[in-house]
């Protein structure tokens, strides 16, 4: 399985449609959604498509719209919670970015656990540790997390085509997450900044100065003067917010913000979207 990652501030629901539409799951970020924004959005995959979809948050949750899968990042809701969603008859997904983390979902009834390496674009979805040096490359926490779990693992971070997909099939991942490559497609509503430096050569870091988590994004002027890793951010929204009060006063927003993405290769046409071909269609399982 192909599952489009949830990409939060650039994509909706029309990238996880095309993407259903090709074949894959698409999945819709409600972490900056409204509760009216995130139904309407869910409505119009639902009258889109009868394909499975995925529905992500940072640990919050629905009811009543029963989207088939529900995925998390930075650990899980209460318990309570999860099991209101699996009652719901939804299967639950969750990032792992250690064999702790994976262990640690796969006892909270977690059915598929998302291996994130650390070239992932967009915020690391570690909730065990903060700490950066931990974290491996998914070729290499990918095995180590099948063989702590029993649950099927999904391989997500630099997976950019048919390739990235063999490879993680051969180290027995059940499927790929992929966003990245993604982010161009002209149904993302990825920004004309961010095409233009996902277009170009550019040099991603792992930053925890933007949002107060680390994330990876491209290399910008600040990250270069003021990171990319310190240890006195406050983690929480507050650098983001003050970093979007000083943009806007400047008119210059799209300068300073964070351009996440991961170095897996995205065209430098815009095109519309096809998830990568998967080398073992035939033989998915999952
Ligand atoms: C721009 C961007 C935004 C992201 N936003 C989210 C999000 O809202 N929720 C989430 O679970 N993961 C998010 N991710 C991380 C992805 O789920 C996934 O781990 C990552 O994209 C995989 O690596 P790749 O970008 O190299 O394909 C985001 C990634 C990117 C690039």
């Amino acid at each position: 399985v192909i599952i489009q990652a949830p990409m939060a501030g650039s994509q909706g629901s029309a990238l996880a449609i095309a993407v259903c539409k090709a074949g894959g799951v698409g999945s819709l970020p409600c972490a900056m959604l409204s509760l009216e924004a995130m139904r309407a959005e869910i409505l119009a995959i639902q009258a889109a498509t009868d394909r499975p979809y995925n529905v992500n948050f940072f640990c919050h949750a629905l009811e009543n719209l029963r989207p088939p899968m529900v995925s998390f990042h930075f650990g899980l809701p209460s318990p309570e919670l999860v099991d209101r969603i699996k009652k719901m008859g939804a299967q639950i997904l969750s990032t792992a970015t250690t064999v702790e983390e994976a262990r640690w979902l796969e006892a909270r009834g977690v059915d598929r656990i998302i291996a994130q390496g650390v070239e992932a674009g967009g915020h690391r979805g570690m909730f065990l540790t903060d700490d950066v040096t931990t974290q491996l490359g998914t070729m290499a926490l990918l095995p180590r997390i099948i063989d702590a779990v029993r649950v099927p693992v999904i391989a997500a971070g630099g997976i950019a085509d048919a390739r990235g997909v063999k490879a993680a099939r051969a180290l027995g991942a059940a499927g790929v997450q992929v966003g990245t490559a993604y982010l161009s497609c002209i149904e993302a509503t990825t920004s004309a900044v961010h095409r233009a430096a996902l277009a170009a050569p550019h040099h991603t870091a792992l930053t925890n100065i933007i949002t107060g988590r680390p994330g990876r994004g491209i290399v910008n002027r600040v990250m270069r003067e003021l990171g990319p890793i310190r240890a006195d951010v406050p983690s929480s929204r507050a650098p983001r917010s003050l970093w979007r009060r000083c943009a806007q006063r400047r008119r210059s927003w799209a300068k300073v913000i964070s351009r996440r993405c991961g170095p897996g290769r995205t065209s430098a046409r815009t095109r519309t979207c096809r998830p990568p071909r998967s080398p073992a269609r035939s033989r998915q399982s999952n």
